[in-house]
């Protein structure tokens, strides 16, 4: 039975409570949300990227053609381009199978050429069947110089391949084709269906770029000084201005980030799914199994300058130095940015939080509406979220991000993590979070554990599963809310719980009090099972049945302990026949051996708890 009573006055929920976090894994945005449809486009795949890689990595030659790092670059920041000989052609092969094309749609093509002689360039988009549509000619002469084409596909294809043959010798880069299909018809855009589902789960906000891409690298710029790093930190310059002045970088995550999809991108589309933009900067502190501080001081205030500087290009005046920037890109108003993570999951509580705090002093003395977002390091509990939490408190931080996956029966068991966390101590943002799995199952685990987010929404202020895409055949991490290949693009049911929340966020917390909950002590995820936080428990007589009383499972413990397996540490063992914990362990469950394959019942265990085991 569940007693509300409506005249209590409970939390108040936030608008923002619930949100997106888009990292740039598993090829969310090259191959991804950004609807560039050409891999590698500007000739900077590096084996700091990813040792399999080459400068010509998604490329195929005829005749000849080579990668060129030299003085006669396109610009200092993108440093190699293709020569491409008389009479030569090269083709990209885009991401997946291929380059999607639909026919009837338009796409258009860009390239930056130089032909001092000058040539032609036959463009073409064909497919092992042959043309999918016709080819355009594009005469080149003089300097580098950017060259236009538009295509209307005549025939739907997987496999398209982008093609350039050139009659006289030439320079190429930034070889690009665009859908003109984008989100919102914007150029440098998003792709659509990508866009329109996040759009579609109306999230709060949208924490970005990472994730483990942020922190991780060295913290250097890209320039001659520093020995043109190709394995940096996420700096958000990096990734403003005309997208062929951009420098790639090497993705923590094993491939290159093109930053055709940057910081204006980022803000714009916060701005049109109407998300608080929250955008996250690393704090001079690897995290993510690269345990480093960074000791340079000089480096140090850079990266607080650049923080600083980059409030500015959110909210600074048009006619300001960063204002005037992202005005230039297309948005003279304000983004309206009020909230900033430093940090994420650093490993190094004490050097993450000496650094954290010269960030937030710089950032409050100038910006002091901004809540700066310290973190928790990478684990639900511990030693380092006990550190981190102890100097965040102490310090009295407005906000602390923590990050969790965990078993869907952790999620069930924990609804009430929240309920006892200080309600005088910094609020939380749950920025990363998901049951491991993409079932039914973990979605509904997932919402349970909501329920007790939202319960706390005086505390929890907000809250994003994460990760958000995924390309099925580039997977660094599972589960993921929402997959796709090059075609198409389709939402796991933890997208749907997700959208669920975010479509119908309340506006307070109405308390209420539930009587006879069913035991969410045992598993729900491809086995079944009992839990006990006691030592020494044992177990007799398991049952499961399903609710029309089918017998699905029994067990008399009659000797037999291969049925059974234990997580979370801890042996049992069969003793008498029951199953019996033998050691101290705190916290373990008892789950059935192998993998029973999970089937929409509603289980019903029964269990003897023996004493004195
Ligand atoms: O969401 C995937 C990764 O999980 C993030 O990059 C990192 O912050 C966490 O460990």
């Amino acid at each position: 039975a569940i007693t509300v009573d409506p005249s209590a006055t409970g939390a108040t929920i936030d608008d923002t409570m619930y949100g997106v976090f888009f990292e740039d894994i598993n090829r969310a945005a090259d191959g991804g949300l950004y609807a560039e449809l050409v891999q590698n486009r500007s000739f900077e795949y590096s084996t700091a990227d990813n040792t399999s890689y080459t400068p010509l990595t998604s490329w195929t030659v005829d005749g000849t053609a080579r990668v060129v790092d030299d003085a006669g670059r396109l610009n200092e920041r993108n440093r190699n381009y293709l020569s491409l000989g008389a009479g030569s052609s090269v083709a990209n092969t885009g991401y997946n199978t291929g380059i999607r094309l639909e026919q009837g749609k338009r796409y258009d093509f860009s390239v930056w050429a130089r032909a001092t002689a000058g040539t032609t360039l036959t463009v073409s988009l064909k497919d092992a069947a042959g043309d999918l549509a016709g080819a355009r000619r594009v005469s080149v002469r003089g300097g580098w110089a950017k060259y236009t084409a538009t295509f209307t596909a005549t025939r739907t294809s997987n496999r398209g391949r982008l093609a350039v043959a050139s009659t006289g010798a030439v320079a190429l880069d930034m070889v690009s084709l665009f859908p003109r299909d984008t989100y919102k018809n914007q150029p440098n855009g998003l792709r659509k269906d990508l866009a329109e589902k996040i759009e579609a789960l109306r999230p709060g906000f949208l924490r970005f770029p990472g994730g483990c891409l942020v922190n991780t690298g060295s913290m250097q710029d890209y320039s001659e000084a520093s020995g043109w790093q190709r394995k940096r930190a996420y700096q958000w310059k990096d990734t403003v201005g005309p997208v062929e002045q951009r420098a790639t970088n090497a993705n923590f995550w094993g491939y290159n980030q093109s930053y055709g999809l940057g910081y204006y991108e980022y803000f714009r589309f916060a701005e049109d799914i109407g998300a608080m933009p929250l955008p996250v900067v690393p704090a001079l502190v690897t995290g993510c199994g690269q345990n480093r501080a960074t000791d340079d001081e000089a480096l140090l205030r850079r990266h607080i300058q650049d923080t600083l500087d980059l409030i500015e290009f959110a909210n600074g005046p048009a006619t300001s130095t960063w204002g005037k920037v992202r005005a230039q890109m297309g948005h003279p108003k304000p983004f309206g940015l009020t909230h900033i993570g430093v940090g994420n999951e650093e490993n190094l509580p004490d050097e993450f939080f000496t650094r954290f705090q010269k960030f937030r002093a710089a950032i409050e003395a100038k910006y002091p509406d901004i809540t700066v977002v310290s973190n928790s390091g990478p684990d639900d509990t511990g030693t380092t979220f006990d550190r981190l939490w102890q100097l965040n408190r102490e310090a009295g931080v407005g906000m602390v991000d923590e990050h969790y996956y965990n078993s869907p029966q952790w999620f069930l068991q924990n609804n009430d993590r929240y309920d006892s966390y200080d309600r005088n101590g910094p609020k939380v943002f749950l920025g990363e979070y998901a049951s491991q799995g993409n079932a039914f199952k973990n979605a509904l685990a997932e919402a349970a554990f909501m329920t007790g987010l939202e319960r706390n929404a005086d505390v929890v202020k907000l809250a994003s599963y994460a990760p958000l895409l995924a390309n099925e055949d580039y997977v660094q991490w599972r589960p993921d809310m929402i997959w796709f290949n090059n075609r198409a693009s389709w939402n796991s049911a933890s997208y749907e719980v997700q959208k669920l929340f975010m479509n119908n966020t309340g506006d307070r917390v109405v308390p209420s009090t539930a009587t006879g909950t069913p035991d969410v002590s045992g598993p729900i995820t491809g086995a079944v099972g009992l839990s006990t936080w006691a030592t020494s428990a044992a177990y007799d007589d398991v049952k499961v049945t399903a609710a029309d009383g089918t017998t699905l499972l029994s067990d008399d413990f009659s000797g037999d302990a291969s049925k059974w397996t234990h997580s979370g540490g801890g042996s049992w063992t069969v003793q008498d026949g029951a199953y019996v914990q033998t050691d101290t362990a705190a916290e373990n469950t008892l789950v059935t051996a192998g993998d029973p394959a999970w089937k929409d019942y509603d289980l019903h265990v029964k269990a003897t708890k023996k004493s004195g085991k």
